[in-house]
C-alpha cells in the first residue's frame, strides 16, 4: 500500500519534472512510508525520487524504525555527530537535482537549510498534489476513521453521566479522554473542547475550571485516532430547563445539520453542502452567529482536505471524509454546534457516526 502510494507520488514528480520531494516527520511522511516519526530537534527528512527511489536521514535513536524501508538508503548520526557528514553521503548517494518538491506547509526552517545544500535550482510546493492523492480515502483508511468513530461514540456515552451541576468542565475533559484512551485512541487531534453556558459561545472554548450549572447548553466537541486516522465529534447537551432561546437554537442547528448531510453526493461543490447549512440558519435570523466554515476533511490530519467552505467549488467525490458542524454562537448567552463525521459514497453519503442529534437533557 505505501509502495503504491510512493510509486504515484513519482509519476507526479515525473509529470511535474521535478526530481525528487522531501517529506518532513509528519502525516505525509507517514502516508507514503507508514512511519511515524516526530518533527523534533534533531533533523530528519525522507526523499523521494522520480524513480521511486527512497532516501532518509534520521538521528541514531530512529535507524531501527527506519532501517527496513530504507536498506542502503539510510544516512543517520548520532547526537554527538550531528547531521552535517551523513547529509553530505546522501547528496552524494542521490547525485545530482535540478528541481525539488517541497512541502510549503510543514518544513521548517531548519529542513529547508538542509534542503539547500542538496543545489537544486529550484523548489516547487508539492503540498497540492499531495492532498490531492490524500483527499480520496480506501477502504483501509476509511475502516480507521470508522474505527475513531466507534471510539469517540461510545467515549461520550460512557462520559455522559458524569455531566452533572457543580462538575467542572476539565473533570469532563479528563473523563472523555480516558474513555478514548480504553477503547484504544492513540491521542487527541485537539485539545478537547467543554464549553458551558456562556462559554459555549466561543466556538474554540478548551475546557476551562469553570462549573456547570443548570440550564447551561454544553459543547463538548472532542477527537481520537485510531491507526493514525482522526474521528472528530462534536455534540451538545442540556442541563435542566432551558431559556426558550437556546431550545430554539439548537433546533436550527439540528435541522440545518441534517439538511447538509442530506444534501452529500458526488458531483455536489463543498460550497453548496456549506451552503445547504447556512441558508438554514440564515433564513431564522442567525446567520451572523454562524462564525466558521461548515466542515474540513479528516483523515490522517485533523483538518485536511477538503474544506466546506463558502466559495468552495470542489466538486465532491466518492472517497472524500469530511466533517458537517454547523453552530450558532449567541455571546454571553451560549452556543449550539453539532458534528458528525461522514464518507462520500458512490450514490450519495455514508454518515460514520450514528449517535442520536435529538437534544439530550440530563
Ligand atoms: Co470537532
Ligand atoms: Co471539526
Amino acid at each position: 500500500m505505501f509502495e503504491a502510494r510512493r510509486e504515484r507520488l513519482a509519476q507526479l514528480l515525473q509529470q511535474g519534472g521535478t526530481d525528487a520531494c522531501v517529506i518532513v516527520p509528519g502525516p505525509n511522511l507517514y502516508y507514503f512510508t507508514g512511519l511515524s516519526l516526530k518533527q523534533s530537534e534533531r533533523l530528519s527528512l525522507a526523499i523521494i525520487t522520480r524513480e521511486n527511489q527512497l532516501l532518509f536521514l534520521v538521528p541514531q535513536v530512529e535507524v531501527s524504525k527506519v532501517e527496513k524501508l530504507a536498506h542502503d538508503h539510510l544516512f543517520w548520526y548520532t547526537d554527538e555527530q550531528g547531521p552535517l557528514k551523513a547529509l553530505t553521503e546522501l547528496i552524494k548517494a542521490l547525485g545530482k537535482v535540478d528541481s525539488i518538491g517541497v512541502e510549503h506547509g510543514h518544513m521548517r526552517v531548519m529542513e529547508l537549510k538542509a534542503v539547500e545544500q542538496l543545489g537544486a535550482a529550484g523548489y516547487i510546493a508539492i503540498d497540492n498534489a499531495v492532498d490531492q492523492l490524500r483527499v480520496i480515502k480506501d477502504q483501509q483508511e476509511i475502516d480507521a476513521i470508522q474505527r475513531a468513530v466507534r471510539i469517540v461514540e461510545e467515549s461520550f456515552e460512557a462520559t455522559l453521566p458524569s455531566i452533572r451541576e457543580g462538575v467542572a468542565e476539565l473533570e469532563i475533559a479528563a473523563e472523555l479522554e480516558y474513555e478514548m484512551r480504553k477503547r484504544g485512541s492513540e491521542g487527541t487531534p485537539f485539545g478537547t473542547i467543554v464549553a458551558s453556558g456562556y462559554r459555549g459561545a466561543l466556538p474554540h472554548g478548551r475546557a476551562s475550571d469553570k462549573l456547570i450549572k443548570s440550564g447551561e447548553l454544553i459543547v463538548l466537541d472532542f477527537g481520537a485516532y485510531y491507526q493514525g486516522y482522526v474521528a472528530d465529534i462534536t455534540r451538545t447537551v442540556a442541563i435542566g430547563e432551558l431559556a426558550s432561546e437556546l431550545a430554539k437554537i439548537y433546533e436550527i442547528v439540528r435541522q440545518a445539520q441534517q439538511a447538509a448531510v442530506d444534501a452529500v453526493r458526488p458531483g455536489v461543490t463543498a460550497h453548496e453542502i456549506d451552503e445547504t447549512a447556512r441558508s438554514i440558519i440564515r433564513d431564522r435570523g442567525y446567520g451572523d452567529y454562524f462564525t466558521h466554515r461548515l466542515g474540513h476533511g479528516i483523515g490522517l490530519s485533523g483538518h485536511e482536505e477538503p474544506y466546506m467552505r463558502q466559495q468552495n467549488r470542489l466538486l465532491l467525490e466518492p472517497g472524500m471524509a469530511f466533517t458537517i458542524e454547523p453552530g450558532i454562537y449567541l455571546p454571553d448567552k451560549g452556543g449550539v454546534r453539532i458534528e458528525d463525521n461522514v464518507i462520500v459514497t458512490e450514490d450519495g453519503c455514508l454518515n460514520l457516526m450514528t449517535l442520536t442529534k435529538e437534544l439530550i437533557s440530563l
